[in-house]
């Protein structure tokens, strides 16, 4: 018998306000070919002001809960996943907790950029395995948009505001790859690629908030080896292979780092959950809201296979093995 850390239930939520590359291009000089074949994607969502990333992240964490069939009382863990967050401190984690009327168990936030959410699946696993915690609330939520130089074209057309959110519980498994739950996290980071993709403003350098900053083709020229080895290595330690993978929910930075991806791994395109196209890249929450996307449409469904993956900042990078 093996404890596993199981997905319950998901949810997430989207600003109202949707920006296409048309607006874009009256604002930057831009235009939606160049959007479009670049990146593949053709709009995002943009918080409105004063919606904050722990008001999105509380719209997405109601939303799994209700999914889950869950009551908010029965949540002991929240960690939540941003480089947004409402205030340098405290943890958006603790406003989400207060939202939910929750004054018990542990709220806190992860910082690993857009490998977030899978950095915060994996530190949540970690906890119900160890048997401290019971149910937790995993959340990837961002307001990139609060941090994007609206006048640089080379960033502001590729990010948008979400958040999505999962109910994992710890469950009885037999400790085969045919348990339902978390099967296999691996995280990687390594600081020397600092300045490829960062921030250049914060609390104990600049005393404010600042601007991202990318070198995108240098990051996209580290993005497919990095995220292909550490599914690979997923693979070796599961014994899972492209053809027993049901779905691949990677990150969504850009449509044509995913299907290198895929082609690399040899994972055919239609099991390929593609989400960019209409949220931009959302860092942390892209992942959760790619799920939430295949899961209400019945695309994923109980029993199959998933594998998450992602490579942010820092950088830091991550896959997921996950049967839903
Ligand atoms: O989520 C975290 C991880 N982030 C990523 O994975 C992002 C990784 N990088 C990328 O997705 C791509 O590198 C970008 C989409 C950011 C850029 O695509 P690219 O094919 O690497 O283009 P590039 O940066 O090499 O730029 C090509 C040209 C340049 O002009 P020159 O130097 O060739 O004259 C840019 O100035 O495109 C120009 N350009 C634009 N043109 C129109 C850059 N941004 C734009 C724009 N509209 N928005």
């Amino acid at each position: 018998m093996k404890r596993r850390a199981v997905i319950r239930g998901i949810g997430s939520y989207l600003p109202s306000r949707i920006v296409t590359n048309a607006e874009l291009a009256a604002r930057v000089e831009t235009t939606d070919e160049w959007i479009m074949q670049r990146t593949g994607i053709a709009q995002r969502h943009v918080a409105a002001e004063g919606e904050t990333t722990s008001m999105l992240a509380t719209r997405a964490a109601e939303a799994a809960l209700a999914h889950a069939g869950i009551d908010a009382s029965e949540i002991d863990l929240i960690v939540l996943a941003t480089a947004t967050p409402d205030y340098t401190f405290p943890a958006t984690a603790t406003q989400v907790q207060n939202n939910l009327g929750i004054t018990h168990g542990v709220a806190f936030d992860i910082a690993a950029v857009c490998s977030g959410f899978v950095f915060a699946l994996s530190t949540a696993e970690k906890f119900l395995l160890s048997g401290s915690h019971k149910r937790a609330l995993v959340i990837g939520a961002e307001t990139f948009s609060r941090i994007l130089d609206w006048n640089d074209r080379t960033t502001c057309v590729l990010f948008g505001d979400g958040a999505g959110a999962v109910v994992l519980e710890a469950q009885d498994g037999k400790g085969t790859v045919a348990d339902r739950g978390v099967l296999s996290t691996h995280l990687r980071s390594d600081g020397r690629h600092r300045a490829k993709l960062f921030v250049d403003g914060g609390p104990s350098t600049t005393g404010t908030a600042g601007h991202l900053r990318m070198e995108g083709r240098e990051v996209f020229k580290h993005a497919v080896g990095m995220i292909t080895d550490v599914i690979t290595d997923a693979f070796a330690a599961t014994g899972v292979d492209a053809d027993t993978l049901d779905w691949f929910v990677p990150h969504q930075a850009n449509r044509r780092i995913i299907t290198a991806s895929a082609d690399k791994l040899n994972i055919a395109p239609e099991k390929v959950v593609i989400t960019v196209s209409e949220h931009g890249n959302t860092s942390a929450a892209s992942i959760p809201l790619a799920l939430d996307v295949a899961v209400k449409d019945g695309r994923i469904k109980p029993g199959h296979l998933v594998m998450l993956e992602a490579l942010g900042g820092g950088f830091t990078w991550g896959s997921a093995l996950v049967r839903w």
